[in-house]
């Protein structure tokens, strides 16, 4: 079902800022609001048009342009509530602005011991009942803060009416994933513990922690990027296929997924900080928080029981890049290729930047009897830049009732559950240098298996564009 008001807390906030304003004006832009948009926040000295100059700020400021004809479409639906989110007193004036409207979303831009209070408040006023609330990471900080916060949340609410964001399923190249795996009728038979050898996955950044130091300081990598980003990626990388007569068929395959991971092994892991991190600004001088991660998972169901899924992210490493590589068994030597073994045959998902899939076939070099690599690349972008990002995505998809994007709170447990060793018996600290591929220990985790595959990068010329089933 649709809602017919968008009701924002924190409006005056960082995220706003940086975020939701731009995502909001893009939906405009397309067409796809209509609904009106208000925001609450505590600062007593804004009113509606301090909220709409805001806006307007921000979304120049992010896009560098703006269209008045649509902005002056989005500033007529806008309109603000001052109020403390401790005082009753700002959800009555709320219950006033949303006197003719029957199904408000309200979206918590807050941090989350804001939530519960929030919701509480919503529920004196008589709004729960037909709301529906998007809320954000970090939810809980291990397994048992997660299930409280879900304790928290469903005193009042049902576990249908919260939608948790986790930005990386709004991402365009991972919904790709999907569409890649599960609409080209040839992957599906390979894509297995019979022909797969192991699974690599990279989140590199290239800059560091900067200011967000005391943030940092209380999460690290695997509780700021492995237990969501990553491993939803992981999921759609290696879920069952979803069925069309299931109802949210994806988010039960993926359910199932984690549910079939195995909690990690601290033995498995390898954690990274660098040089430098102890420097920034309210980060301790004896810091124990990882900037960096390497960590071996195993899924232990029919398709998968085997086969190792490598993952490893890092600040301050050479390149911002994601991706994920599907690395496929070697074939039994033939006599062919003048003594030497072929190499494996891999399927890379880039994520970032320049989405795209490489298949990488083996072929016979030019002139000599020997093996060489031959890369067949397809870009999924058709025109850089114009397709949804992921807040709109997510914003438009909340708004208009479609869900499978979101986060259920089964999924979240579960993936608190496979990092939860590591977070009891975090493995030491071992230093690595600003630009490079993180600390050499990572190396001892694939020993045997591999090596780190270096990225694919994207050319200075791109290949040729090509759409898949084109
Ligand atoms: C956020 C993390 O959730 O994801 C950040 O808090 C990280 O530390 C970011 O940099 C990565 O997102 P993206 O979309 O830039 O890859």
């Amino acid at each position: 079902m649709e809602s017919d008001a968008l009701v924002i807390f924190g409006i005056t906030g960082d995220l706003a800022r940086k975020m939701t304003f731009r995502a909001l004006y893009r939906l405009e832009k397309r067409g796809k609001l209509d609904c009106p948009i208000i925001g609450v926040g505590r600062r007593s000295d804004w009113g509606h048009e301090t909220m709409r100059q805001r806006a307007h700020e921000s979304i120049v400021d992010r896009l560098g342009e703006i269209d008045e004809a649509v902005f002056s479409r989005l500033a007529a639906r806008m309109r603000f509530v001052a109020g403390n989110f401790d005082e009753q007193s700002t959800y009555e004036a709320v219950t006033e602005e949303l006197s003719q409207y029957e199904r408000p979303i309200f979206y918590l831009e807050v941090p989350p011991v804001l939530f519960s209070p929030i919701i509480h408040h919503l529920h004196r006023a008589g709004l729960t009942e037909k709301g529906r609330f998007i809320i954000e990471k970090p939810f809980g900080h291990d397994l048992a803060s997660a299930r409280a916060l879900q304790a928290d949340l469903t005193e009042y609410l049902d576990e249908d009416q919260i939608l948790r964001i986790d930005h990386y399923l709004g991402k365009e190249p991972v919904m790709d994933i999907t569409y890649l795996r599960f609409a080209n009728a040839i992957l599906e038979p390979v894509w297995n513990r019979d022909n797969v050898a192991y699974v690599q996955m990279t989140m590199a950044e290239s800059f560091g922690v900067e200011d967000r130091g005391r943030f940092y300081e209380g999460v690290g990598a695997i509780r700021d990027v492995v237990q969501n980003h990553m491993l939803q990626v992981l999921a759609l990388i290696a879920i069952e296929p979803p069925s069309e007569n299931q109802h949210d068929s994806i988010r039960a395959k993926k359910l199932e997924l984690f549910q079939s991971m195995s909690a990690v092994d601290p033995a498995h892991c390898v954690r990274g900080q660098y040089v430098g991190y102890r420097d920034i600004p309210e980060v301790a001088d004896d810091s124990q928080v990882e900037t960096y991660a390497a960590l071996q998972l195993g899924i232990d169901n029919w398709r998968w029981a085997g086969v190792p899924f490598y993952m490893r992210t890092g600040k301050y490493l050479p390149v911002k890049h994601t991706e994920v590589r599907i690395v496929f068994k070697r074939p039994p030597d033939v006599g062919i290729g003048d003594g030497h073994k072929p190499g494996h045959n891999q399927m890379v998902i880039r994520i970032d930047p320049e989405p795209g899939a490489r298949m990488r076939f083996i072929a016979k070099a030019a002139g000599e009897d020997v093996f060489e690599p031959a890369d067949l690349d397809v870009l999924f972008e058709k025109e850089p830049g114009t397709e949804p990002e992921p807040y709109e995505r997510l914003l438009d998809d909340a708004i208009h009732g479609r869900f499978d994007l979101f986060t259920n709170a089964d999924a979240i447990e579960e993936t608190w559950r496979i990092v939860q060793p590591l977070l009891d018996n975090p493995p030491e600290i071992d230093f690595y240098e600003k630009g490079s591929w993180g600390p050499e220990e990572a190396d001892r985790l694939v020993k045997g298996v591999c090596e780190w595959n270096s990225p694919w990068r994207p050319v200075e010329r791109p290949a040729e564009r090509m759409v898949l089933g084109g």
